[in-house]
């Protein structure tokens, strides 16, 4: 999609102006001098960056909805309903991010159909419920900010380093819904959802591994992407060093799981 058809489709603005202005420092000339092709592939990635994190906002929905179910601490619910705040405020940046590349107003990120993963195979509804949780903030939100840090490790200007951090900063809080919970989980859950691990984990690392990003480039890197080698080390690594030991701390032993991620962590 061309600069010109990205912002032709019927752009209205919604995009959180007051606060981005504050987050973002202001264009500059670098990125109007970029060719047209390069700011069309970023102006793309931060506007299906946009829509996506507009469906995480709905995926926080249920996770808050899940701990209220079990009953979990109230801040920890607290937690997660303000989640589904951030996760639209970041719709609302990378929207931004879209139209600064883009050099106009960006049309509005789609509505990605939503649907998460029902597992009927669990024993009850509180193990199902838990393994939302589970799924969403101790798997996809530590591997969000894994991505992101490595993003935002490659990236030098300024622009793509205030976004990247501003998103990194709150996807780290929302992987901690998931500690906090795990932390205080009701013991009878703990059996259960030690044997979902390896499961989880496989579907959630192949969800990552199959993120379309464009081919790498000094330039891009520049602009916060990074060789997709660099967003595989970070994986694994968050994966072995924070996932494994962080279940295992928690009480959650499950030898399968740990075998898998340190045998290459097949998907
Ligand atoms: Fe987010
Ligand atoms: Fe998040």
């Amino acid at each position: 999609m061309s600069c010109q058809a990205l912002s032709s489709l019927s752009a209205n603005g919604r995009w959180g102006g007051a606060m981005t202005q504050r987050t973002l420092p202001p264009a500059d000339e670098e990125i109007a001098a970029m060719p047209d092709e390069q700011r069309t592939v970023l102006a793309r990635l931060w506007w299906s960056q946009a829509a996506t994190e507009r469906r995480v906002a709905q995926s926080f929905a249920v996770v808050e909805r899940a701990l209220s179910t079990l009953e979990a601490d109230a801040g920890i619910v607290a937690t997660a309903g303000r989640a589904i705040d951030d996760e639209h405020r970041h719709a609302a940046l990378c929207q931004a991010m879209a139209s600064r590349y883009l050099g106009a107003e960006a049309a509005p990120a789609p509505e990605l159909p939503f649907s998460h993963p029902r597992h009927p195979a669990a024993r009850s509804e509180d193990v199902r419920a838990a393994l939302y949780v589970v799924g969403q903030c101790v798997f996809n939100e530590t591997f969000a900010s894994a991505y992101l840090a490595a993003c935002l490790d490659a990236a030098t200007h300024p622009l793509a380093r205030a976004a990247l951090r501003e998103l990194l900063s709150d996807e780290i809080d929302h992987a901690r819904v998931g500690w906090a919970f795990l932390a205080t989980m009701p013991g009878a859950l703990r059996a259960d959802i030690t044997d979902w691990l390896l499961p989880l984990g496989i579907a959630n690392l192949r969800e990552w591994r199959a993120l379309t990003l464009p081919a790498p480039g000094a330039d891009l890197e520049r602009h916060g992407v990074p060789a997709r080698g660099r967003i595989e080390e970070a994986l694994v690594s968050a994966l072995r060093g924070v996932v494994v030991p962080g279940v295992a701390h928690a009480g959650l032993r499950s030898a399968p799981f740990a075998q898998w991620a340190e045998n290459g962590a097949r998907t």
